[in-house]
């Protein structure tokens, strides 16, 4: 989260529990590590190098060629000038109280080895016959022929299976909604191996280093506020685990590229995982890609890790991001399960989800689609209103003018339950029962004429008169769709076969204050004589409707 860098800052950051973060303690000694094998480096690689062989997960053979990427020279350059980096010594990502802690010795060699992999990678140490070639472009990390030894293992429980294959066509994709359109479209990608998702550690194996560095330069980017040093300390600390998603190189050789990925250290005795850092790189974010990590990230939590919460400081940048992701803001968890395991920072807004226990997050889809079709099956049985029937021919014209409908001829009326005697019904009770149609007609015509000149001659009928210009207003009809004004409305009351209810004229007054009141912005002068005069309008209405009802 870019909250941690704030908190990076000992004169910035205030802490509420006096109990240091095993996370963070961790890192502490981790980040000393680093530091202290890049020094190492400077003066004696191979007794790196061969410290690291000496260790279960000893480094890979493979030459490491300078790199381009200016955060892989951030560290390389700082491992080659550290006597004279001031920042270096300083250790500036420490935090104040951290350094108290001793080094966790895991996290001391993990760190060494990692840096002993990462500046050695020639010596062979671990012994596999490797043509390894590493070039890393920003996240891109190249392998040349020859590599492929630690094979890639997506997340476990969660590798895409035979039923994947079956993911559905784009047929009803567009009835689907957005969100399982995203899902079955990276579904395709993950099942045709283009894409997939993987969960790495500092375990030392070639294939993984490489991604977690790419990783890690996707993080310095997405997230500018937070060090470097920060960042790595935490990637590579082997209590932390890192969910990426990465495209596999084509065939077998070529380019591993880590599209993004999340950071996160489980904490197995209390059953929640903290989410570290969580980036997309650049260009490919917004396509969908982060929401299907944190769904893979949580069924990886869930099926491996045993975890049946996270929480994360998010900061504000990112709080909607992770309101989408189910995250909320209140924590439901009891402090004492996480209180003292994870620091309390200013700034960053603690933030919780709770990972179902049987949800199917990596395919939502599936389940989405299960539930529809039960809630439209279920719907078919009550209603008929999947019947639909076509109206177009009621739409012709005769002469010019526009065919008169009977009502009784619009096809499906009556299947959906009209019945003749229905005709006029309007919630507007004007007229006593008394009096022929044509009366009553006569009788709601005066009525509507009334009203409109009541609209008319108000002093904030102005911006209504006319139908908008669209020389004046070139946007107007592409925002508003079905406009309406006080001219249209008068010649339909002029046909006096227009309104054959009450209803129907104010709908069509109550349409054009609305289409005022989304084109303009409250503060305009149009808005607030479309709430003025509406407010008149409708006090006209009632009044109506009250002398209506006492002359009945
Ligand atoms: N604020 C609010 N909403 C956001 C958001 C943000 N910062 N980033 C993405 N969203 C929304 C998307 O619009 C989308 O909404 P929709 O489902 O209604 O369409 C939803 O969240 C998921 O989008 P998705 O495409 O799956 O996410 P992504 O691939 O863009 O990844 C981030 C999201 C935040 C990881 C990515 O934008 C990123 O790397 N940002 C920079 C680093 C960062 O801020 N990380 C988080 C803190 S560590």
């Amino acid at each position: 989260m870019d909250s941690h860098s704030s908190h990076l800052n000992a004169a910035n950051r205030s802490r509420n529990s006096q109990t240091p973060s095993p996370s963070h303690s961790a890192s502490a000694s981790a980040s000393a590590s680093v530091s202290s094998s890049l020094h190492k480096r400077k003066l004696a690689a191979t007794t790196a190098a061969n410290a690291a062989a000496s260790e279960d997960h000893a480094p890979p053979s493979a030459s490491f060629p300078p790199s381009s990427n200016d955060d892989l020279e951030s560290i390389s350059a700082r491992g080659a000038d550290s006597d004279s980096d001031p920042e270096e010594s300083e250790d500036a990502v420490v935090d104040d109280d951290e350094e108290d802690f001793a080094p966790e010795p895991d996290q001391d060699s993990s760190i060494r080895t990692f840096t002993a992999a990462r500046l050695d990678l020639s010596s062979g140490a671990n012994g596999s016959s490797r043509n390894t070639k590493i070039k890393t472009e920003i996240s891109t990390v190249k392998l040349e022929a020859g590599t492929g030894t630690a094979g890639v293992s997506s997340v476990s429980g969660i590798v895409p299976k035979d039923e994947s294959a079956k993911i559905s066509t784009d047929d009803d994709v567009q009835n689907c909604g957005a969100y399982i359109a995203r899902e079955e479209a990276l579904r395709r990608e993950e099942a045709a191996n283009r894409l997939k998702f993987v969960c790495y550690s500092n375990d030392c194996v070639d294939e993984h280093m490489m991604c977690l560095i790419g990783l890690k330069n996707i993080f310095a980017r997405q997230l500018p506020n937070m060090p470097k040093e920060y960042i790595v300390r935490l990637l590579m600390d082997r209590k932390h685990k890192s969910v990426m998603v990465v495209r596999p190189p084509a065939g077998g050789n070529g380019i591993t590229h880590v599209v993004g990925g999340i950071t996160y250290r489980p904490y197995h005795s209390q059953r929640f995982g903290e989410i570290a850092f969580c980036a997309i790189t650049a260009d490919e974010q917004v396509k969908g890609y982060g929401t299907r990590l944190m769904n893979h990230l949580k069924e990886h939590a869930r099926n491996v890790d045993g975890l049946t919460h996270f929480l994360t400081y998010a900061d504000n940048n990112a709080v909607g991001y992770f309101v989408k992701q189910g995250f909320t803001k209140e924590i439901y968890l009891e402090k004492d399960v996480w209180h003292g395991f994870i620091k309390d920072y200013d700034g960053g807004l603690l933030m919780e989800c709770k990972i179902d226990p049987k949800l199917p997050y990596t395919n939502l889809s599936k389940m989405i689609r299960q539930q529809r079709k039960a809630i439209d099956e279920r719907i078919r049985e009550l209603s008929n209103c999947q019947n639909v029937y076509q109206v177009a021919e009621f739409q012709k014209k005769e002469g010019g003018s526009p065919k008169k409908i009977r009502v009784e001829d619009i096809p499906g009326l009556r299947d959906a339950g009209w019945t003749p005697d229905q005709w006029g019904h309007t919630r507007y009770k004007l007229f006593s029962g008394s009096g022929d149609s044509i009366t009553k007609q006569k009788q709601l015509n005066a009525l509507i004429r009334v009203l409109l000149k009541t609209m008319q001659d108000h002093s904030d009928a102005w911006p209504f008169k006319e139908p908008v210009d669209p020389l004046d207003v070139p946007d107007y009809y592409e925002i508003i769709k079905d406009p309406i004004d006080l001219k249209t409305i008068g010649k339909r009351v002029e046909s006096e076969q227009y309104y054959v209810t009450l209803d129907m004229f104010v709908a069509d007054a109550r349409r054009m204050f609305n289409n005022c009141r989304t084109y303009n912005s409250p503060d305009t002068i149009y808005y607030k004589c479309a709430t003025r005069l509406e407010t008149h309008f409708h006090s006209k209405v009632q009044a109506a409707l009250q002398s209506g009802a006492k002359s009945q």
